[in-house]
């Protein structure tokens, strides 16, 4: 059979066809940078039809994309819009990009710690969508927040706080997009080199000049095979890297839900909490990422010769209030109301609250975090399709994490849902996730891997048996 590749013209500038595109990638052909700019120029000014652009995807879903491909997709969807161009905040700007989980909150101590030690942080977040939680869902719990701002906007409220939380914009990346509404709804989504692409091409465009990725592994993760964890944690750090940002990646337990609330105003509390120095019950876990993550931000930020010397900066941060104030500038910068921080508790008004005992007595040895995600999003604090409205008050605090022993009847976990016919879906979700043993679990580390360049580099020679 004849492949489109061999009938294809070898001069560069003949003019490009999308079906020729589509049929070599569908015949395992290696695509050329322009084919993969043309691909990405077509999806964002519309000129190539969804269709076209679908059958693209699945090609390149099924017979993957090499690391050139990934480099050149990623650069493409990268220029497809405007670049945020931070150097007139006369500092560098380093984000954090998590894979998403349940209790996820660390972007909300993270940014601030990292700004109160000298960097700048532009971080473009999204909402919960699935089993994981939103960080614009959650900032919107604080009446008046604004997380749609002009880029001008996003510039000016970084150099006066020193960070800034917003959401995604039309003028960054619109190649994702389109894109990703596509492999949304055509089964594409779970592919590393797009996985890649998406995710950078938004992260690049903020022209960052550091970037912290945390890479979720265990029951909550999306990926749970831990060499496609590492693969894409590998593959991330070397495109951005060779794009020009410092790049590392951690791959951190989801195991269980980070700290003891999972929803979305008692998330917020809880970060406000421990960022008034306070130290919880069932926060440990929270508190020491977001020191680990915002360490190795303030190392890439310049600030601190090591990720070691940065994390006791951002405790120091913690402990002294002054990521506090940061946090309560930025939130009042960006219109929100920072009364209702004054008593969150009052603040706290749930539709309907039920507190669930332990229903055996024993160590809780397994926790399924992704049912756990399901159960926070049918008290109402998710969604199910992308639009809907999300319950700013209704969530699950917990009062037992992996690890701790439990006597039957003691309070397990406190539900707060939008209505009271809203409880019952989400208490048989967590009575299926949770797994009570004789014997304690043995400990699972916080954080395993690091994926420097460096580290990067050598696990995508070796996986690649090169
Ligand atoms: N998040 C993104 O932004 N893109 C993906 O493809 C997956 C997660």
């Amino acid at each position: 059979m004849t492949k489109t590749e061999d009938i294809q013209p070898a001069i560069s500038a003949a003019p490009l066809h999308m079906i020729d595109i589509i049929r070599k990638k569908r015949d395992g052909g290696t695509l050329e940078p322009r084919e993969i700019a043309f691909v990405a120029a077509g999806a964002s000014d519309g000129s190539i039809p969804a269709d076209q652009l679908a059958a693209w995807l699945m090609a390149a879903w099924l017979n993957g994309l090499s690391l050139d491909e990934t480099r050149a997709l990623t650069l493409a969807m990268r220029d497809s819009g405007e670049m945020f161009s931070p150097a007139g905040l006369g500092k560098r700007t380093v984000d954090k990009h998590s894979s998403g989980g349940v209790g996820d909150k660390t972007s909300f101590l993270v940014a601030p710690l990292a700004a109160a030690c000298g960097v700048a942080v532009p971080m473009i977040s999204g909402r919960a969508l699935g089993h994981t939680g939103g960080t614009l869902d959650k900032l919107e719990a604080i009446p008046g927040y604004r997380t749609a701002l002009s880029l001008e906007e996003f510039e000016s409220v970084i150099a006066k706080c020193g960070a800034s939380i917003i959401g995604q914009t039309d003028q960054l990346a619109p190649a994702d997009r389109k894109l990703y509404a596509l492999r949304d709804r055509t089964g594409t989504v779970e592919n590393p080199g797009l996985i890649c692409a998406s995710i950078l091409s938004k992260k690049l465009a903020a022209g960052l000049n550091g970037l912290v990725l945390d890479v979720k592994t265990g029951s909550g993760a999306f990926l749970r095979e831990m060499e496609d964890t590492e693969f894409l944690a590998a593959l991330m750090v070397v495109t951005s890297e060779t794009a020009g940002t410092r790049t590392v990646a951690l791959l951190t337990d989801m195991g269980q839900p980070l700290g003891r609330a999972a929803g979305n105003w008692i998330e917020l509390a809880e970060c406000v909490e421990l960022l008034r120095g306070q130290r919880l019950a069932w926060s440990e876990d929270l508190r020491e990422l977001s020191l680990i993550l915002a360490g190795w931000m303030i190392h890439l930020g310049g600030k601190a010769e090591s990720p070691d010397k940065g994390y006791l900066l951002a405790e120091a941060a913690l402990e002294d209030g002054s990521a506090l104030a940061v946090f309560m500038k930025m939130v009042d910068a960006q219109s929100g109301d920072i009364s209702v921080f004054d008593d969150p508790a009052a603040f706290h008004k749930p539709g309907a609250t039920q507190v669930v005992e332990a229903w055996e007595s024993g160590f809780v040895a397994e926790m399924d975090t992704t049912a756990l995600g399901w159960a926070v999003q049918r008290t109402g604090a998710g969604r199910e399709k992308a639009g809907e409205p999300v319950d700013p008050h209704a969530g699950i605090l917990f009062h037992a994490r992996r690890g701790a022993h439990v006597e039957r009847g003691e309070p397990f976990a406190t539900l707060y849902a939008t209505a009271p016919e809203l409880l019952a879906e989400p208490i048989a979700i967590l009575k299926q996730a949770i797994r009570f043993s004789n014997t304690a679990p043995n400990p699972v580390p916080l954080v395993g891997c690091v994926f420097t360049r460096e580290a990067a580099e050598k696990y995508l020679k070796a996986a690649s048996g090169s």
